[in-house]
């Protein structure tokens, strides 16, 4: 099976990108063909610093190997270095339903948020995203929750464009993990947590043993004392959910554990499980400090790969649209 997936280079990676996506992404690059992607080109969609983003690339790149993607397996690339992405992003948009983009959560969450000079990239976005995807004629989209509308996007436009031209693309699955497609924040557990939300109401991949302790001690729980999941107790039911990925339990167990226990005493032994989960992470990053010329080896070898996959397919949508 051909794997797809992304992540924008802005922002840390937290655990809500790890239990969402980049777990499966580990699982999956033993027996799939893998292809991981930097979206460059989202990112430049919300205000940002042009001067840090290829810091941050690089930054983002040593995260995917140190928490577990083999470049040596998986193609890791950045997008804007494959500038088919762009171009069958132009070509997709000619079957686009401006309806179907007006519908998306996230532009419309986005759009609220940054009002001030609303961009027509921000609008564009789920296009170039069904480009990403659709260029490698991928069969798996791992992602967590809030990508499933624009992953379900990608496949009408992938139906409308073979309806029209003939059949150029493979429609792609998203895959969701069963428990953590959606983490919620820390600070504030009615939202998703968020790389672009204050850094309370996330946990880094790379946060110390320090910040990790402060964050979870400080998180926002509900009124009452028992340690239960329910949908009405989001703080507490989220903790939850992330004590039993990371420890690898079932929930109900968890629960029997802490019966009759306070929140103080949960949340510190969360704190001591998330401390000891993230340390080979934290390692595995310092190994990497420095080596800058490796980790632009690796995109760099990334792109001549993702290349290679993209050209058939760009070379057939440019066929069939007459222009060559
Ligand atoms: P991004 O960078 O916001 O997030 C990367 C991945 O992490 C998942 N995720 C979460 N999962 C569980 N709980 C959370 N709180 C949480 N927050 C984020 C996201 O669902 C995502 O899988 N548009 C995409 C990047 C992208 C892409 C693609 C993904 C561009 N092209 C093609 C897949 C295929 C994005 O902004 O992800």
């Amino acid at each position: 099976m051909r794997v797809f997936s992304g992540i924008q280079p802005t922002g840390e990676i937290h655990i809500g990108n790890y239990l969402g996506a980049i777990k499966q992404w580990i699982k999956l690059q033993k027996n799939n063909e893998c292809v991981f992607c930097i979206v460059d080109l989202h990112a430049l969609t919300i205000p940002y610093n042009p001067k840090v983003l290829q810091k941050l690339i690089l930054e983002k790149t040593i995260s995917y190997i140190a928490a577990g993607i083999n470049p040596k397996k998986s193609v890791i690339f950045v997008q804007s270095k494959v500038k088919e992405h762009t171009e069958l992003a132009w070509l997709l948009s000619i079957v686009t339903p401006i309806g179907e983009l007006k519908r998306m959560t996230q532009y419309k969450e986005k759009a609220e948020q940054f009002k001030v000079n609303l961009n027509a990239g921000l609008f564009n976005y789920p296009i170039l995203m069904a480009a990403d995807i659709l260029l490698y004629q991928t069969d798996i989209v791992p992602v967590g929750k809030d990508q499933e509308q624009h992953v379900e996007l990608a496949r009408i436009i992938a139906r409308k464009f073979n309806q029209k031209y003939g059949k150029t693309f493979q429609e792609p699955q998203a895959q969701l993990p069963k428990s953590g497609a959606k983490i919620m924040s820390l600070s504030n557990p009615k939202k998703k947590m968020s790389k672009t939300d204050n850094p309370q109401g996330y946990i880094s991949l790379f946060d110390s043993p320090k910040e990790i302790k402060s964050k979870i001690m400080k998180s926002v729980t509900d009124t009452g004392k028992e340690i239960k999941y329910s949908p009405g107790k989001l703080g507490i039911s989220n903790l939850l959910t992330i004590y039993s990925l990371f420890s690898e339990k079932p929930i109900k167990e968890i629960e029997k554990k802490f019966k009759n226990k306070g929140y103080a005493e949960f949340k510190k032994s969360l704190v001591n499980l998330l401390i000891n989960s993230l340390e080979p992470f934290r390692q595995k990053r310092k190994e990497f400090q420095g080596k800058e010329k490796e980790i632009k080896n690796i995109l760099e070898e990334g792109a001549k790969r993702a290349q290679i996959l993209a050209q058939p397919t760009i070379q057939k949508a440019r066929q069939k649209m007459g222009l060559i």
